[in-house]
């Protein structure tokens, strides 16, 4: 059968293939350590769990509005005041399956055929093909270690050209975990706003931070407006680890709601439904006091891990404070480093490829979203092949 051309110009995931081989060693019988894993290693929280099952059993199963249930943009609304002390009117928060709906969403409405996109280098894999799919062309921005892998404004204008429409960056960042400093958000926010352009900054491992409070861009900027042309996105699938139930939401201004709902409606039509019942349960103190003990168990492995790595030679030039992946060095070309890791230490770690253009082959990726006594198995095994 004839495939179109776009079927061709999305990427396949080059770590899915070492994955394939740990899962055919595992199969085996081998105990392989994963730590290439991008969700939380914990069910999602109780209290969540219980209002899913009470949505079902209540029959609350059919659609729900494109942009979802008011009553989880009005909790949302109030999530942003208690904890970031920001004013988010409900009506500009829209319920997406996942962070994923809401990227393709803002990049469907934000970016016309043929125009660029500037991307933070490294970054999130997928967001490639967000933009390819509204038609844009990525244009990759190399960040440097000294920088948290961060970009600052200046490395995004020395890169804008008149075909530039727009950035797209995470904070945290995945594969980096670092965070954007707010002076960098508010330069970004005002030397692209100065260019007529978006930023869409994607928020979705925002709660998981380790050495300051929570921020988000919105704190900087107040709510978008025609002053902030300013998409943040975010997702119930990290802090309050729901990856499976595919939700998530954008915060966008009034002028883009009429285009966010009509790609909604024609798309996905409404997200899961009983998983909006539930979600509703994430803002309760019960599950916050869970989500919270949880985030100090990610802290207590990013400072084992950030000890642990360099002792087995596993160099580190940025300083992870936040998500729960750690992007290092690796000790030789990263694709044979983690294929000799994974056969003969039995550790799954993932090669740079997939998160950048520039130095995928330098470095890896470490999750930290597993036991710490794995952790500790998974170093004594790095330690141990680093030395033979
Ligand atoms: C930076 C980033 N953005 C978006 C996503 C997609 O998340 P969701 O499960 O909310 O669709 C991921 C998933 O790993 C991610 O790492």
């Amino acid at each position: 059968m004839k495939q179109s051309s776009l079927s061709h110009l999305v990427q396949p995931f080059h770590v899915m293939e070492l994955v394939k081989a740990a899962d055919a060693l595992q199969a085996e019988g081998k105990p392989v350590i994963h730590l290439s894993i991008g969700e939380p290693d914990f069910p999602m929280p109780e209290p969540v769990e219980q209002a899913f099952a009470r949505a079902i059993s209540a029959h609350k199963t059919r659609y729900t509005a494109a942009l979802g249930l008011p009553e989880l943009r009005e909790a949302i609304s109030q999530y942003y005041q208690t904890n970031f002390h920001v004013r988010v009117p409900a009506h500009q928060i829209v319920i997406t399956s996942g962070a994923s709906a809401a990227l393709m969403y803002a990049c469907l409405a934000l970016i016309n055929p043929g125009e660029e996109v500037l991307l933070a280098d490294p970054g999130y894999p997928c967001n490639k093909t967000f933009v390819q799919m509204a038609g844009g062309t990525p244009a990759f921005v190399q960040t440097q270690e000294a920088e948290n892998f961060q970009p600052a404004w200046t490395d995004l204008s020395s890169q804008w050209t008149p075909k530039t429409a727009g950035v797209l960056l995470a904070s945290p960042n995945n594969p980096t975990g670092t965070q954007l400093s707010p002076r960098a958000m508010r330069e970004i926010v005002d030397g692209v706003t100065a260019r007529n352009g978006f930023v869409i900054v994607d928020e979705i491992y925002q709660s998981l931070c380790y050495d300051s409070p929570p921020q988000s861009v919105l704190q900087v900027t107040g709510a978008p407006n025609t002053q902030n042309p300013l998409v943040v996105i975010n997702s119930f699938s990290k802090y309050f680890g729901m990856t499976g139930l595919r939700l998530g939401w954008m915060v966008v201004p009034d002028s883009l709601l009429p285009a966010i709902e009509r790609f909604a409606q024609n798309l996905s039509i409404c997200p899961n439904t009983p998983a909006q019942w539930a979600a509703l349960a994430c803002f309760t103190r019960e599950t916050l006091a869970i989500c919270e003990e949880r985030r100090l168990i990610f802290k207590a492995r990013r400072d084992f891990m950030v000890n642990a790595l360099p002792k087995a030679g596993i160099e580190l030039h940025s300083t992870p404070d936040s998500a729960f992946y750690i992007y290092a060095k690796s000790p030789y070309n990263s694709e044979r480093y983690c294929k000799e890791l994974l056969e003969q230490a039995l550790v799954c770690a993932v090669p740079g490829k997939d998160f950048s253009e520039f130095r995928g082959e330098e470095m890896m990726r470490f999750s930290y979203a597993n036991s710490m006594d794995r952790l500790e198995t998974a170093i004594e095994r790095i330690q141990f092949f680093n030395r033979s």
